[in-house]
């Protein structure tokens, strides 16, 4: 039985989030891993579903969702890369997720696409590639709930992360400010140690952790995750906060 929310810790420190990816748990052993993190007071799980045509790769699919749907109580945190959004967002709205991100250079409608999810009672998102401007999602902020910036090219885990993109968490952070928009941003991709307190500095809010950090070789979860807000605090007290 999944862990009740109100008798896990809370894993926030002031309000940064970490979202492990599902992606680089141990597949054949996912009950186990999920369990280990709840543990260690994750309360959010990030889901990569990919079509191999947005990206060439698929590592999990819509039936793996629904069946941990019944194993923790976790918010699930789905990404979309892929080409037939309006499909994927119906599939997994049916679900119990609690955000969905969209990527900008798939989102033909992306509007619309943003406002189904959010009639679902669902936080939407923009995802955008790292070449891609802040500009994209200019006219579709009164309908975001969160932004997911990518810090790599999307589609695998272990990559390095774009240099650029830690200018581009911050110049997201002053895009929003300077539109009224206080929404988390979301970081995804090479979210190592050694990269969380610049991207916490930068302006970034929710930490997907995947090989580099959550999933790191060199210790177990729990140790990880201790490290990670050990970062957390770092890039916290170059922001001020
Ligand atoms: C890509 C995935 C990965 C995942 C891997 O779309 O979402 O970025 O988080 O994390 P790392 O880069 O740490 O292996
Ligand atoms: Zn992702």
């Amino acid at each position: 039985m999944p862990t009740p929310e109100s008798q896990r810790p809370n894993i926030t420190d002031k309000k940064i989030s970490i979202a492990p990816s599902v992606m680089c748990a141990d597949l054949c052993n996912l009950e186990t891993d999920i369990r280990e993190l709840e543990k260690s007071g994750i309360n959010l799980l990030h889901f990569d579903l990919m079509d191999a045509h947005f990206v060439p790769n698929m590592p999990i699919g819509l039936a793996l969702i629904e069946q941990l749907r019944q194993k923790t109580d976790c918010a699930f945190d789905i990404h979309l890369m892929v080409e037939n959004n309006d499909f994927f967002v119906e599939a997994v709205a049916n679900l119990c997720v609690q955000q969905i991100a969209v990527h900008a250079e798939s989102a033909t409608h992306l509007d619309r696409t943003l406002s189904v999810i959010q009639a679902h009672g669902i936080k939407a998102g923009v995802a955008l590639n790292p070449a891609t401007p802040l500009s994209a999602i200019a006219y579709v902020i009164d309908r975001l709930d969160f932004v997911l910036i990518m810090t790599v090219n999307p589609g695998f885990a272990g990559q390095k992360l774009v240099p650029s993109t830690l200018q581009k968490i911050s110049d997201c952070r002053s895009f929003l400010n300077e539109r009224g928009a206080h929404l988390p941003i979301e970081v995804d991709g090479n979210v190592s140690f050694e990269n969380i307190p610049k991207m916490v500095a930068a302006g970034a809010d929710i930490l997907v952790g995947g090989t580099s950090s959550v999933f790191h070789k060199s210790g177990s979860h729990a140790e990880n995750i201790q490290q990670i807000h050990q970062a957390i605090s770092l890039g916290l007290t170059e922001r001020g906060m």
